[in-house]
């Protein structure tokens, strides 16, 4: 068989690489998705003996797929092996273990390792020729958060790029490796339908929710440090966002899709300071510029969990109203929102489309009926329409009626993990699905001005319940008389949900 690339996993006994990264191998492994004979070498600053690290690939495997064949998962496990590198110390072991016979072939470095890290070890990387693609490729795949703000994704960017080109950093935001978030460029440039309605003229409001159901668990040391507005809107929210509002690119080449992204993170409209301050006086000023732009909320309970400073001010939820300054969405806001403790994991995408210039159907009865065209990211990902239609009766009734489709009931491969698609990406060259350093850093500028006016202390935090929508000064973001939807676990229970 040929020879495969070479895997080296930074941070090999953390958390990711348990639950992501080795699960994700072993599925693109026994699918026969990888290239030739593929290794894998792990590192760390503790140390495994080289059976001991296989013991933990195989656990790794099993805790994610219970059935998992046993002698294939045993000539998986062979494929790894573990370099122990305490630190201070050089990368000469790591070099050593990677080209055996002088040559490193084809590298990916995967760093799962805390951001701190990322800019020592590409320099250490690069200090050894491991960057050098002279033998075969060289990539480096790092994680979000890329950066803490503006200020310091700069100068990560900067340190990174003094030790490899751009093209060689693959920077993961694994929203976009889900197969529904690709979904959205299928669903939005292959059906003229809609493309021809996708736009100011029609579309009224979007809405975008990622609600998680879990607090911050045993991640209470990172996500003290980092909140929501670092930890989703600035990569994931802003991620779907740019999906929903960007132009159809000329092709699918990568470049072509990250130029139609990057330019609607450069058509954000910047948020003025007013708006991020004190919402409380704002509830006064009925709409218009004084309404708040950006609210923080904090679930209740959030400072006895472990691991939580005790005079944290650290966000667990942020909604925000969005404007694309741009001929396509002048005038649209998008409105988002993502918390923690929230009554249900969904994420989904809301356009709201706007109503028919005249009622035709005055009847108290009916409800006022505008189509709403409703993404669902997760779970039972699918897409709803409603469309309004006659009562069945005498007189014209009206009434609200969902089209559903659910992706579980298409034949084929069932739905496969971000990380699987990612990896063979990156194995296979293709950035598409990668951000590019100019959208982190322009992603980033965008919400600086949120980090310095709540830092400043100008804008309190609205505490909410465990289990709610999060706090009820949210719903000042939304465009007057509307309301944030409360989505179900499955999407066609839309109206008549069992949380
Ligand atoms: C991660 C965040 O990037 O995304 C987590 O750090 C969050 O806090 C997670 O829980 C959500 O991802 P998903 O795929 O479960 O929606």
């Amino acid at each position: 068989m040929t020879r495969g690339p070479t895997i080296v996993i930074f941070g090999a006994s953390g958390d990711l690489a348990r639950r992501k990264l080795i699960p994700a191998l072993w599925h693109l492994s026994a699918r026969g998705r990888l290239p030739g004979h593929f290794r894998v070498i792990g590192t760390g600053r503790t140390g495994f003996g080289q059976q001991a690290y296989r013991e933990h690939v195989m656990d790794a495997v099993r805790a994610a797929v219970p059935d998992a064949d046993a002698a294939q998962l045993e000539g998986f496990a062979a494929a790894f092996s573990f370099v122990r590198m305490p630190e201070g110390v050089s990368f000469h072991a790591l070099r050593e273990a990677l080209s055996p016979d002088g040559q490193c072939g084809d590298c990916i470095f995967y760093l799962a390792v805390p951001p701190s890290l990322y800019s020592g070890i590409a320099a250490g990387l690069a200090e050894l020729g491991m960057m050098d693609e002279k033998d075969g490729y060289k990539r480096l795949i790092v994680e979000k958060p890329f950066g803490y703000d503006l200020d310091s994704a700069v100068a990560l960017q900067d340190a990174l790029l003094s030790c490899c080109r751009e093209d060689q950093i693959y920077r993961i935001d694994h929203y976009l490796g889900k197969e529904t978030v690709q979904n959205i460029l299928a669903f939005r440039f292959s059906n003229a339908l809609f493309e021809s309605v996708w736009n100011r003229n029609y579309i009224d409001w979007v809405e975008i929710t990622a609600a998680e159901e879990l607090g911050v668990g045993k991640r209470g040391g990172y996500y003290d440090t980092a909140g929501a507005l670092r930890d989703m809107v600035q990569n994931h929210m802003m991620q779907l966002l740019a999906l929903v509002a960007m132009e159809p690119p000329v092709n699918l080449n990568p470049e072509s899709l990250r130029n139609e992204t990057q330019k609607v993170f450069q058509s954000l409209r910047p948020f003025e300071r007013a708006s991020l301050a004190d919402p409380v006086p704002a509830v006064h000023e009925a709409c218009g510029p004084g309404r708040p732009a950006c609210i923080r909320g904090r679930y209740r309970g959030y400072l006895d969990e472990a691991g939580i400073a005790p005079a944290s001010t650290t966000e667990t939820w942020v909604g925000a109203r969005i404007f694309i300054d741009n001929w396509r969405w002048g005038g649209v806001p998008f409105v988002v929102r993502t918390g923690k403790k929230m009554p249900v994991r969904v994420t989904e995408i809301v356009v709201h489309f706007k109503r028919t210039p005249h009622i035709l159907f005055r009847n108290s009865a009916s409800p006022q009926v505008s189509n709403s065209l409703i993404i669902r990211i997760q779970p039972d990902e699918g897409l709803l329409l409603t469309l309004g239609l006659k009562s069945p009766g005498s007189g014209f009734g009206l009434q609200q009626i969902p089209l559903h489709f659910h992706y579980r009931e298409l034949e084929g491969t069932p739905l496969s993990e971000a990380y699987e698609r990612l990896i063979l990406d990156c194995i296979n060259g293709d950035p598409s699905l990668f951000i590019r350093g100019d959208a982190v850093l322009a992603c980033w500028r965008f919400v600086q001005p949120v980090l310095d006016a709540w830092t400043a202390g100008e804008s309190p935090l609205a505490e909410y319940a465990p289990g709610s929508w999060g706090p009820e000064l949210g719903d000042l973001l939304l465009p007057p008389g509307e309301h944030w939807r409360e989505p179900c676990r499955v999407l066609s229970e839309d109206g008549v949900c069992h949380l």
